[in-house]
């Protein structure tokens, strides 16, 4: 059996007129990512360790709307998620309302390891974080130039948007928010099976720019935005309120466990049928290693992916390459 593994760096409404140094720095940090991933699976490491490690990396990465790049919610503060699921035993770890953690990947693997819970938030995951004596900064490490700009857009224009979108025009007809108050989002996450057939999702975010304070999206929600089991794995970025509605993960497993359907037929038919347009992207790996990385028409996203036998691809703004 070969490894495969799958990581995306967000979805949404991502201008194609974004910056080149912009879309530069982004590819080069998932590229990357990605070799870290390739070559940690090349060595044997199990695919639980290969995704923590690259949203580790994910999440150091300023650029990335998690861990140090996480963007600020409407007081101006940080509240990062994370979850991780392995997918032969199905053991799974949550965090939620993280405010000084570097990697909040790791805290949610020592939840699930060290812990008879799955889910910790706010001052208990904290509390938590302290104990088990992971990397903790002052917040203010998170709050980065570029997010207290898109905190000050975001305000002006009276919503919650996506990282990655660029300001409004004030007298902007067709750039009117969407009736739910939110616009897009960013997330990072990656998917990988290694050789011993182990499946493991990893999914990290800073949620919406301007969210409130106390939301919380679909990354840690098991079989939302994050799940795997022994068919698949599976990590979802986009409108985590439609993510959750919609259970993405899990469906996806669900579709190939009691209706036979592959990895790509699955993944294809929540994406497309299951959700709103423009909400959803995802990155999922089966045990036989197949990859897929769907997303909705109008939601571009950043992914990348390989596998032993040579195969790989990249995705920017819907484009194969
Ligand atoms: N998918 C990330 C979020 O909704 O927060």
């Amino acid at each position: 059996m070969g490894w495969a593994i799958a990581l995306h760096g967000g979805a949404g409404d991502i201008p194609r007129s974004m910056p080149a140094e912009r879309r530069q720095t982004r590819e080069v940090a998932l590229r990357h990512c990605l070799d870290i991933g390739v070559n940690a699976l090349k060595t044997r490491r199990h695919a639980l360790d290969v995704v923590e490690l690259v949203v580790r990396e994910l999440e150091n990465h300023p650029n990335f709307n998690a861990g140090r790049g996480s963007v600020l919610t409407t007081k101006g503060t940080v509240e990062m998620e994370a979850c991780i699921m392995d997918g032969n035993t199905k053991r799974c770890g949550a965090v939620s309302g993280l405010t000084t953690v570097v990697n909040p990947i790791s805290l949610a693997r020592l939840v699930m390891e060290k812990t008879p819970h799955i889910y910790l938030a706010f001052d208990g995951a904290e509390d938590f974080a302290r104990e088990q004596g992971v990397e903790t900064v002052d917040p203010s490490h998170f709050i980065t130039p570029e997010n207290v700009e898109r905190l000050k857009q975001a305000k002006e224009a009276n919503r919650v948007q996506l990282d990655y979108t660029q300001p409004i025009p004030k007298d902007a007809k067709s750039e009117t928010p969407l009736a739910d108050g939110d616009s897009q989002i960013g997330t990072v996450g990656c998917v990988a099976v290694d050789n011993e057939g182990n499946l493991a999702s990893a999914t990290s975010t800073g949620g919406f720019v301007n969210k409130m304070v106390g939301r919380i999206g679909d990354t840690p929600i098991i079989g939302a935005g994050t799940y795997a089991n022994n068919l698949c794995a599976i990590s979802a970025t986009g409108k985590g309120e439609a993510i959750i509605r919609a259970t993405v993960a899990r469906d996806v497993a669900a579709l190939m466990e009691f209706k036979g359907l592959s990895l790509k037929e699955a993944a294809a038919h929540v994406v497309e049928e299951c959700v709103p347009r423009g909400t959803v992207g995802l990155v999922a790996v089966s045990s036989t290693g197949e990859i897929t990385m769907p997303l909705n028409h109008t939601t571009r996203h950043v992914s990348a992916c390989a596998t032993e036998e040579g195969y790989s691809n990249w995705i920017w703004n819907s484009e194969e390459n």
